[in-house]
Formats: C-alpha cells, sequence, structure tokens
C-alpha cells in the first residue's frame, strides 16, 4: 500500500481537541479503503454479509485508538503501513465479534438495521464470522511472532470472554468482580492488544509498551461498562438497537450486576434468559434505570478513565496525546 500523506506536522492543539479523529484522518481512510477491499470473498454471499455489516457503518473506534497510540508514541511516517494494517486488523476481528455476538446474544438489530443474523440466518453469519477472523491473521501474518501473538491472545480471551459471560449467567449470582472478568475478556482484551502492538511498532521501550497495553485495557473497560449503560438508557434511534436489548437477552451487564448487588436478587430473577419479556421486562428496566444505578455506574467506568488519563503520562507532549486524552474523556458522555 501506497503510504498516505503523512500527519506528522502537528496540527494546532485546539484541532486535536475539537475531533481527535482529525489527527490521523488520512491515516483512517487508507485503512477503510484496504478493510473495505479485505471484505471481499470468491464466495458472493460472503462477500455480501461482509460489506452488508462493515461498510460505512461503525465507529471505528479501534483503528483510531491505534492509529493515535502510534503517534504519540512518536510512530514514524516509514512505518505507518504496518500501523494500518495492524488498526484494519483490529476492526476486522471486532467486525467478527459482531456477527458472532448477535448470534449467541439473538441480537436482530445492529448499527441501526436488522443483524446479519437476522437477515443472513444463523450459518451464513457464523461463518463471514469467521472469514472475517481469517482476513485478519492474513494481514498481520506478516509481522513478528510476538505481534502475531497478542492478536491471537487477544481472539482467545475474546471467545473466552463470550463463554464465560454465558456460564455465568446461568450459574446466576455473578458479582461485579465476576462482569469485570468477563468484560476484560470480551471486550477490553482488543483495545489492550491494540495499545501494545502500536507501541510496539512505534519502536518504544517495553514498559512504555506494557502501560499502552494497560492503557488499551482501562479504556476498554470503560467503554463496555458505557455501552452497557446506554443499552437500557437508549434512545433507539442512538444506541442502533432497542432499549433494554441486553437485558431481554440476559446478558449480563453492568446495570444488571449493580442491581443484583442492591437488591440481593440473582441475575435469574431479572431474566430468566431470552423469556424476560412483557410486564416483567418492563420492571426490570425501570430498576436498571434508577438514576442512583446509573450514577454508580458511570463512576465506575470514569474511574478506569482516569487509570487510562494516568497513563498517558508515560507519553512525551504531543497533540497525539491530547487526542488520545479527548478521547478518553468523550467516551463518559458519548450516546452511541
Ligand atoms: C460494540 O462496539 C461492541 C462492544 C464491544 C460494546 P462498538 O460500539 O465499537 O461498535 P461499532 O463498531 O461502533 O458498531
Ligand atoms: C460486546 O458485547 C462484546 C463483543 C465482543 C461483541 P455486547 O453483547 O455488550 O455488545 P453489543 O451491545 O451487542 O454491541
Ligand atoms: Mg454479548
Ligand atoms: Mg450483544
Amino acid at each position: 500500500m501506497k503510504n498516505p500523506q503523512p500527519s506528522g506536522a502537528a496540527p494546532a492543539l485546539s484541532t486535536a481537541l475539537a475531533n481527535p479523529a482529525d489527527l490521523v484522518r488520512a491515516e483512517l481512510s487508507a485503512a477503510e479503503d484496504k478493510l473495505t477491499r479485505l471484505l471481499n470473498s470468491n464466495e458472493a454471499l460472503i462477500g455480501e454479509i461482509c460489506h452488508y455489516l462493515v461498510a460505512g457503518a461503525g465507529k471505528r473506534l479501534r483503528p483510531l485508538f491505534i492509529l493515535l497510540i502510534y503517534r504519540a508514541c512518536g510512530g514514524p511516517d516509514g512505518k505507518i503501513d504496518d500501523a494500518i494494517d495492524a488498526a484494519i486488523a483490529l476492526e476486522l476481528i471486532h467486525s467478527a465479534t459482531l456477527l458472532h455476538d448477535d448470534i449467541i446474544d439473538g441480537g436482530l438489530l445492529r448499527r441501526g438495521k436488522p443483524s446479519a443474523f437476522a437477515r443472513y440466518g444463523f450459518a451464513p453469519a457464523l461463518v463471514a464470522g469467521d472469514f472475517l477472523f481469517c482476513r485478519a491473521f492474513e494481514l498481520c501474518g506478516r509481522f513478528e511472532e510476538r505481534l502475531v501473538r497478542v492478536a491471537a491472545q487477544a481472539c482467545i480471551e475474546l471467545t473466552e470472554g463470550e463463554v464465560m459471560e454465558s456460564r455465568m449467567r446461568q450459574a446466576g449470582g455473578a458479582t461485579l468482580e465476576n462482569y469485570l472478568g468477563v468484560i476484560r475478556r470480551k471486550t477490553a482484551s482488543l483495545f489492550a492488544a491494540g495499545g501494545r502492538v502500536a507501541a510496539d511498532l512505534a519502536g518504544v521501550d517495553s514498559e512504555t509498551v506494557a502501560a499502552m497495553d494497560r492503557l488499551g485495557q482501562a479504556f476498554g473497560l470503560a467503554f463496555q461498562m458505557v455501552d452497557d449503560l446506554l443499552d437500557v438508557i437508549g434512545p433507539e434511534e442512538k444506541i442502533g438497537k432497542p432499549v433494554g436489548s441486553d437485558l431481554r437477552a440476559g446478558v449480563l451487564s453492568l446495570p444488571v450486576v449493580l442491581a443484583c448487588a442492591n437488591h440481593g436478587q440473582e441475575p435469574r430473577d431479572f431474566h430468566p434468559g431470552a423469556a424476560l419479556d412483557g410486564p416483567a421486562f418492563e420492571r426490570a428496566l425501570a430498576l436498571m434505570r434508577d438514576p442512583a444505578l446509573l450514577e454508580r455506574g458511570r463512576g465506575l467506568a470514569a474511574e478506569q478513565m482516569r487509570t487510562a488519563r494516568a497513563l498517558l503520562a508515560r507519553l512525551g507532549a504531543s497533540p497525539y496525546r491530547d487526542a488520545l486524552a479527548t478521547l478518553i474523556d468523550e467516551q463518559i458522555d458519548r450516546d452511541f
């Protein structure tokens, strides 16, 4: 791939604070082009499903996060193609998990339209997810072994996180600790891997690489907590799926765990699997929307964001570091 226009010459600080993505516009656009090409398959149905899910939709938060970390760590223009490929690989892996997650959760709406599972069915959505995982490893297979291992480990954790969540849901009585263990695997592992790979590619020392891994983990934990709160807050037009989808499907989410801690009840009292519907669903939803509970949830997410913020101090001052600070801060108030 050709190098995009280097974004190296530092834009003014005010630009960085306005929209973190502005600093890596050229890199994001190069990533988008290549990502779109990688969705093609010799089997038309696979290509159709992948384009249906990925093309033109999604916040592309993981590519943005990786590219900003790479630049904030002083990553040179000479290796920007590697950082872009890493960003694409993570978005491919993320997309694969969305396809599989909607099968697991019975999610019928994704990104404001019928999910691939709803539209194409179980088997095609499953295989398209596998295809995207393979595309990711095809892309980063040329990286040094330790980097490929980081990506593979993140995929292992994602898978284990999804299964762990189902197991805890069925067992009942999940605690906040259990919940944190689940989301560390199912969501934060990918951001942690992104932080580590981007810093490693940028060539910083091993302590800084480890710090960017921890930063990604804290960012990912906070991100999933906010996602869980948005599920009960809504509205549907903003979150792209019906309010209370997680609750209805019995997902072990932050409001559920907090409500259980408050009321001393087990998750199954709130949502006996997918069967929670009608007045029982409405009652549970009202419980989860208790302002004090939502505030406690926000407080837990903010704690992780402070951890992520503090880790930025390891990096030298730059507009990219400022943009990362903005990106971290704005997660707490995001509304989709
Ligand atoms: C959704 O992630 C799944 C979670 C880990 C919460 P995003 O909210 O990043 O999904 P898109 O890519 O923007 O649709
Ligand atoms: C997100 O789990 C974790 C993934 C790895 C996809 P959720 O079940 O909370 O995600 P949404 O809310 O369906 O996007
Ligand atoms: Mg899920
Ligand atoms: Mg889901």
